[in-house]
């Protein structure tokens, strides 16, 4: 949409642009810009027009549309980022997308989901104007065998974004879940899809959904979640700003794969799940309810070591655990 590439321009600028120069950069008339800076100005952009200089953003409110991510990125990587107000998920809008044939490290992002899913079946709350829902497209070159570390490496990927779009640390509960001040932040959904004939993988879905401006969570998930706002004072983040790190580390994690060894030794250092007390799930106890030990290590293949109470040891590669301290766990 044009009023995006006019964004991009006037928010690249360190001072105003003119009219002038966005129509020739743009290629389009002048009244178009016109046009496309009035809706700007609708959608909630502080727009000041000089009519010697042109015009300079004044604002930078948290609106997370294609120009404000655009802005930050090469402009040879925004062509795949796609970018709605509100979708069922995103995961479901890029597999329907792969399925026609977009290139590896495709983008689409949503302010809002109308059916976020997460994992084990389970809904995602997606509530507009204060997450990120965010789908990567990895066409992987790797088998089966190692494609369960992709989620890990994601949960480092998104760590590092974090830390370069707003400059603070998170930690990561085995297997998938992002913290802030031991409550969740950030949950990951990956979905393969493999092709029928071979039974190679053809495509993965990264699905990442983050609370970063929510001021409040229902009395049932309070104890678990919180948002990267909620831990920060209440501070209000830009969206547009991590979405673009998360699509610059993404692509990062996309060239490593899959034999990058940053992501393992990242991981071990980020996690926190070692040396606790955890109940895992499924597993079950006699008694029905999960099986209680204390997590050894990180295993290079990113399954969990755990010594159970019975003495055994035993290498948990999925399933859930509740870790001793985090989500209310005592
Ligand atoms: C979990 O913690 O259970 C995983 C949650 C994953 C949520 C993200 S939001 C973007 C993508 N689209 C979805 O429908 N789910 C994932």
């Amino acid at each position: 949409m044009l009023k995006d590439d006019v964004l991009k321009l006037i928010s690249r600028e360190n001072g105003y642009i003119s009219g002038e120069a966005i129509s020739q950069k743009l290629n389009v008339s002048r009244t178009a810009v016109n046009t496309a800076v009035k809706a700007l100005r609708e959608d909630g952009y502080e727009i000041t027009s000089s009519t010697n200089k042109g015009y300079l953003l004044t604002n930078n409110p948290d609106i997370l549309s294609k120009g404000s991510i655009a802005a930050l990125l090469p402009d040879s990587r925004s062509g795949n980022v796609h970018v709605f107000e509100t979708v069922d998920s995103t995961n479901n809008v890029l597999k329907d997308m792969a399925s026609k044939g977009v290139p590896s490290g495709s983008v689409v992002i949503s302010d809002h989901q109308s059916g976020g899913k997460g994992r084990r079946g389970r809904s995602f709350s997606s509530p507009s104007g204060v997450g990120i829902y965010l789908s990567y497209l990895l066409k992987p070159d790797s088998g089966f065998d190692k494609i369960s570390d992709l989620t890990s490496w994601t949960a480092v990927a998104v760590a590092d974004a974090i830390k370069n779009a707003y400059g603070l640390d998170s930690q990561i509960k085995w297997v998938n879940d992002l913290l802030m001040n031991r409550k969740k932040i950030c949950g990951i959904l990956t979905e393969v899809t493999v092709e029928g004939e071979s039974g190679l993988i053809d495509t993965c879905i990264i699905g990442i959904g983050i609370n970063v401006n929510e001021s409040g969570f229902p009395e049932e998930i309070s104890q678990i979640a919180t948002s990267i706002s909620i831990e920060n004072g209440g501070k209000t983040f830009i969206r547009s700003t991590l979405a673009a790190e998360i699509i610059k580390s993404m692509d990062k994690l996309a060239s490593g794969w899959p034999d990058d060894s940053y992501y393992l030794n990242r991981y071990r250092e980020l996690n926190i799940t070692t040396g606790s007390r955890i109940t895992a799930f499924p597993q079950m106890a006699e008694n029905g309810q999960g099986r209680t030990g204390t997590a050894v290590e990180i295993n290079d293949d990113f399954s969990l070591k755990v010594r159970f109470d019975d003495g055994s040891v035993s290498d948990l590669r999925s399933g859930e655990v509740s870790v001793r301290g985090l989500y209310g766990y005592t």
